[in-house]
């Protein structure tokens, strides 16, 4: 008996690809876009080095530039120039992610739009649904996302992704949706969504909040559960989602393969911002090498079990897959 010569697997790059398990494509990723209402042109996010917030009339070369790099697929985030107590301007038929749809539409009628569906960009107090007495109203918030949804549907969003973890959302969606005849319209559901510490650049770039409160936890995931991540998917999964998303992705690979064995329904992830900054900042001081650490970090992710994956590194992954062609 002799040792096993693991070695064999991997001493050229050519043996390396061919035992290769787990690859990457441009099709998996999922692009995030922010279109800010106040801007006359794109300002970049000092916080997501490389993001930008949109404006309406710039739009078209995101779209454009991710459409030559073969990106399938946009998630939209509005930042609206008034907010108010109810978000009154998300369900607004001339919003901004309204009109910004009719935009993507225009220039790429081909590309697969995904609209986040949550309140806290569009309230003055930047909560995720209407407030009562100090309190989040469940079912008050429920009719708010159904009439954005529809709003979105109608505007020609091919994909509703509710992001609020409001009990009961993807039933309530659902039901709006067939009611209004979007039977086509599916819903990725923010199933498996943690209160992270990591959504800090994100709600500096939209204005939701103070990041560091952590006052989501009354309607986010505890990050000490596990099992109750089934809970929320099976949940979502009865009341009719098409998809199920875990976020953050980096930090719950854990999870991700928990959902995996256990549905057959696609699964997406979201490496968030904060897990996005802290490596372009690491880049930036030479701690890591940029590219392999986004390779590493998104290969993780699809090797956990992911289908696909939302991540700002989307164009960036996208033009290193092109050069290596
Ligand atoms: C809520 C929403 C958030 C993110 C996506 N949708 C913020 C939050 O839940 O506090 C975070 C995404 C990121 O950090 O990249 N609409």
């Amino acid at each position: 008996m002799t040792y096993h010569q693991f070695h064999r697997y991997r001493h050229t790059q050519a043996l390396r690809d061919l035992f290769q398990e787990t690859s990457l494509n441009v099709t998996d990723m999922i692009l995030p876009i922010f279109v800010n209402e106040s801007l006359s042109q794109k300002k970049e996010i000092t916080s997501l080095p490389g993001v930008h917030q949109w404006a309406l009339a710039d739009i078209t070369e995101e779209i454009t530039t991710a459409v030559s790099l073969g990106i399938k697929a946009v998630l939209l985030f509005g930042i609206p120039s008034i907010k108010d107590d109810t978000g009154s301007q998300a369900d607004n038929p001339n919003g901004i992610i309204q009109k910004a749809i009719a935009h993507i539409k225009a220039t790429a009628p081909d590309i697969v739009v995904i609209a986040d569906t949550c309140l806290c960009e569009y309230t003055s107090h930047g909560h995720c649904g209407i407030q009562k007495e100090g309190y989040l109203d469940n079912a008050t918030t429920l009719l708010r996302l159904q009439s954005i949804a529809v709003s979105y549907a109608n505007a020609g969003a091919d994909i509703i992704a509710p992001s609020g973890m409001m009990d009961g959302m993807v039933y309530a969606i659902r039901q709006a949706l067939n009611h209004h005849h979007y039977p086509q319209t599916s819903i990725m559901s923010y199933s498996v969504k943690y209160a992270s510490s990591f959504y800090g650049p994100f709600r500096d770039a939209t204005g939701s909040g103070d990041p560091f409160k952590g006052n989501r936890k009354h309607h986010q995931m505890n990050i000490t559960q596990s099992r109750e991540a089934l809970l929320e998917a099976d949940a979502d999964i009865t009341e009719g989602a098409d998809i199920l998303m875990v976020k953050p992705a980096g930090y719950y690979l854990d999870i991700i393969a928990k959902l995996r064995q256990q549905f057959n329904h696609p699964i997406a992830a979201y490496q968030v911002s904060g897990e996005y900054s802290m490596l372009k900042l690491a880049e930036k001081q030479g701690i890591v090498d940029g590219q392999m650490a986004m390779i590493e970090s998104l290969t993780a992710i699809k090797r956990a079990g992911a289908d696909l994956i939302i991540t700002y590194y989307a164009k960036e992954l996208a033009s290193f897959l092109k050069t290596k062609k």
